[in-house]
């Protein structure tokens, strides 16, 4: 075994180095993320903040500030989070709320962080209270207390942690306690990325994946990718085998627009899910207003995926209007489903 890959069994799974491991460096599967704050495309407010103060704790010799990451899924948050340990030059940890389970799981990772070590929780606002009560010292102070016994006989015990820095990355951050959203120095929202930047993205990808695509095959899947890195990376190895399979390999519009008619992606980047929405305000809510839990229980799905997945493009793109009643359809939206618009429903 080499002591690269040692260092990494060694330590409890789940912690990455920021160093290339021998067996990555074999690997056949290309990472589309990119690694340096350079090589990142778009949200260009969010990476001037982070090179300033990255730059500036490097300069210190500190390390980082804690640094809360908010937006819809897919946008960036987790690769930001690598980006930032790398630059740091120390170690990530990965985890997410609903794996903290107990205040032990948490005790667990701190106590294995070095100076300037980075650790990652995703859907930081799923962390039950008392995990997250622990975190408080742990954020402020560096040092967590162990408590013994109950009752009469409990006893505390301190505990020093290494100066770390914590990256919390939030689908809503209006389920985030003040206590907790206070504690991080950097707290910055992700937004969705604009075509230009998008369009930058599956070049990059595309190039990193070999393959040719022609300006307006890159321009189409952009546009139907719901501003989102994740969905275009995706969206790219699925029109990459349909051209290599019914076409010539070339990624073009029209072999673009085939792929993602097969995947149910429409022209505006909705799927499904997202048109299945749409029709049930529509159609069985004549338009909305309507809660979220009616429109979850009719299509039966979670509504935390409706809310986290589903309505941020919807929202953005203006087919849906939130009010204090519930969602509406909006004129858009009856056009894009190419449905007319009853005399007496609702004005979007
Ligand atoms: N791949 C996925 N997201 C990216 C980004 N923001 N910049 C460059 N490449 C990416």
């Amino acid at each position: 075994m080499s002591d690269e890959i040692f260092k990494y069994s060694s330590k409890q799974q789940g912690i990455v180095t920021s160093l290339p491991l021998p067996m990555d460096q074999e690997s056949d599967i290309v990472s589309l993320r990119p690694t340096r704050l350079t090589e990142y495309i778009g949200q260009s407010e969010i990476i001037e903040t982070l090179k300033i103060a990255i730059e500036a704790a490097k300069k210190r010799g500190d390390a980082l500030e804690h640094v809360l990451f908010h937006g819809p899924p897919g946008l960036g948050k987790t690769t930001l989070a690598h980006i930032i340990a790398n630059e740091m030059g120390t170690c990530l940890t990965v985890t997410s709320g609903p794996a903290l389970e107990k205040g032990g799981d948490l005790i667990g990772m701190l106590t294995h962080l070095e100076f300037g070590d980075v650790l990652f929780i995703d859907e930081i606002h799923r962390m039950p209270k008392t995990v997250e009560e622990l975190l408080y010292p742990a954020m402020e102070d560096f040092h967590i207390d162990f408590i013994f016994d109950k009752g009469v006989h409990a006893r505390s015990h301190r505990f020093r942690l290494k100066q770390f820095v914590l990256v919390g990355a939030t689908t809503r951050v209006g389920l985030l306690s003040a206590p907790l959203r206070d504690r991080f120095g950097i707290f910055r929202s992700l937004d969705f990325y604009n075509l230009e930047d998008l369009e930058k993205i599956v070049r990059r990808s595309a190039a990193l994946l070999n393959l040719t695509i022609e300006n307006d095959g890159a321009t189409e899947l952009s546009k139907r990718s719901r501003g989102t890195p994740r969905i275009v990376n995706r969206l790219l190895k699925r029109v990459r085998d349909f051209s290599e399979v019914r076409s010539d390999g070339r990624i073009t519009r029209q072999t673009v627009g085939a792929a993602l008619m097969l995947e149910g992606v429409d022209e505006a980047g909705l799927t499904p899910l997202d048109r299945r929405y749409l029709q049930t305000i529509i159609e069985y809510y004549k338009g909305g207003p309507v809660g979220i839990e009616a429109i979850a229980a009719t299509l039966q799905e979670e509504s935390d995926t409706l809310v986290d997945v589903v309505e941020p493009f919807l929202l953005k793109s203006g087919l849906i209007i939130r009010t204090s009643s519930g969602r509406k359809a909006s004129e858009s939206a009856y056009r894009h489903l190419q449905i007319t618009r009853p005399p007496d429903a609702c004005r979007g």
